[in-house]
């Protein structure tokens, strides 16, 4: 079967990585990809956002099974499109893929239907939504999470520990319009507290097949200090993630949402990522994503024991219903470095060596923003690459990845020391 993988990133990376081991791939294309996609597969020039020329391309190589990573493309709809020439394609509908492309959508969906959430207001006026936090504030001294409505590239959360941050928050997003009209409508909620958790289910409608869960580190220094970023490390299954919590997960949370989409009759396909906290009073839904983490797929995909291919394609058509999916008893690390100055400004084009020194020592290297110029790997985006370590315990998969990363050099690199660090403290 033919495959192509849509997008650029390390998660993409790890899409074809597992996807090339798959016997029933006989050609594996990447559009546009990286360095590192390269070495498993046909990298191909375009812009992930040209939907028609996308399908175009899916068209005229007769690819069997397009695999989509970012949100973007899912969001304006090119499984739709996909779908209309009959072309098999993972992922959600551009209605389904509202759980993340609107905030209000996935907040009304998990209050109507009584899902574990942070209690919310939401807002198309910022007098009305600045009036709102004024009366909010005299009632508590909890951080007040804003969010703009629609698309921010990761950056339109601003969780805010004053009254004052949380007006310049509103500010920024409705009347100064950092975010164009994703900032038409905000939404206000309460901030949950408690260790967060990614738990991703392949998804079929309202069957589904959860991956093991992870946990990300967003912060940009050690100690969760410094900016959000996109993640910076993350590792896999989390020991504060265990069978009754899961259970409660699925029972109260995935099982329900999915439910609640088809009585919207939208038969969600692809994956449903569910980002939790685990609060005193159980686990509440921080945000839906409508794809694959970024980078938690770089240490959910290692431990998979199973075709990924086969897994993408029965939800594509339709059939997930009755397949199990193994997971390795394993554990997994993911170190990302960075480009110094990431996530504000940074430069690209500086020289990466050391990548095969660091594969050697077993560690898996996955690529996001790499590229070749002039026959040499050069940085060519924020988060550079996953240096990804497995082991049979923690510290084996800690000791691991550190020692990949401390092969690769490039000048500026910048990465934290304490990825998973708490796990075995
Ligand atoms: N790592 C967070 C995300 O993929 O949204």
């Amino acid at each position: 079967m033919k495959v192509l993988v849509v997008g650029s990133g390390g998660r993409e990376h790890a899409l074809a990585w597992k996807l090339a081991q798959s016997p029933n791939v006989s050609h594996l294309y990447a559009l546009p990809g990286n360095a590192g996609s390269a070495h498993v597969a046909e990298c191909v020039l375009g812009n992930v956002m040209d939907i028609n020329a996308v399908a175009d391309f899916a068209e005229r190589e007769k690819v069997d099974l397009t695999v989509v990573g970012p949100e973007s493309p899912l969001i304006s709809g090119m499984v739709d499109e996909f779908e209309r020439r009959g072309l098999k394609i993972f992922g959600p509908s551009k209605e389904a893929a509202r759980i993340e492309g609107s905030k209000a959508f996935a907040k009304r969906l998990m209050l109507d239907n009584g899902i574990p959430t942070g209690l919310c207001e939401i807002f198309d006026d910022p007098d009305k939504a600045t009036a709102y936090i004024d009366s909010v504030a005299n009632k508590s001294t909890d951080p007040i999470v804003v969010k703009a409505d629609g698309e921010a590239a990761g950056k339109g959360v601003f969780v805010c520990p004053t009254k004052e941050e949380a007006i310049n928050a509103v500010n920024t997003i409705m009347r100064d319009r950092l975010f164009g009209a994703s900032g038409d409508t905000i939404v206000i909620e309460d901030y949950l507290d408690g260790p967060e958790a990614t738990f991703m289910c392949f998804v079929d409608g309202e069957d589904f097949s959860p991956m093991v869960p992870s946990q990300d580190h967003k912060r940009a220094y050690d100690n969760d200090e410094g900016p959000n970023t996109g993640g910076m490390g993350c590792y896999a299954p989390v020991p504060v993630f265990g069978h009754d919590i899961r259970a409660t997960v699925v029972d109260t949370i995935v099982r329900p949402t999915l439910k609640s989409l088809s009585k919207l009759g939208i038969h969600y396909k692809g994956v449903l990522y569910v980002g939790l906290a685990l609060t005193s009073k159980g686990p509440k839904v921080v945000e839906f994503n409508c794809r694959f983490g970024d980078p938690e797929t770089q240490v959910v995909l290692p431990l998979m024991d199973g075709d990924l291919a086969e897994i993408c394609l029965a939800v594509a058509e339709g059939k997930l219903d009755g397949m199990s999916i193994d997971w390795l008893d394993r554990k997994a690390v993911c170190v990302v470095m960075a480009s110094g100055g990431y996530p504000g400004e940074y430069e690209k084009g500086k020289i990466i060596t050391g990548i095969e020194e660091a594969e050697a020592t077993g560690a898996i290297v996955f690529h996001a923003g790499t590229e070749i110029k002039d026959g040499k790997l050069v940085t060519s985006g924020g988060r550079v690459l996953g240096v990804t370590g497995i082991g049979d315990t923690f510290a084996e998969a800690i000791d691991l990845a550190y020692t990949g990363v401390s092969k690769i050099c490039f000048d500026r690199a910048h990465y934290r020391r304490d990825i998973a660090r708490r796990v075995v403290s």
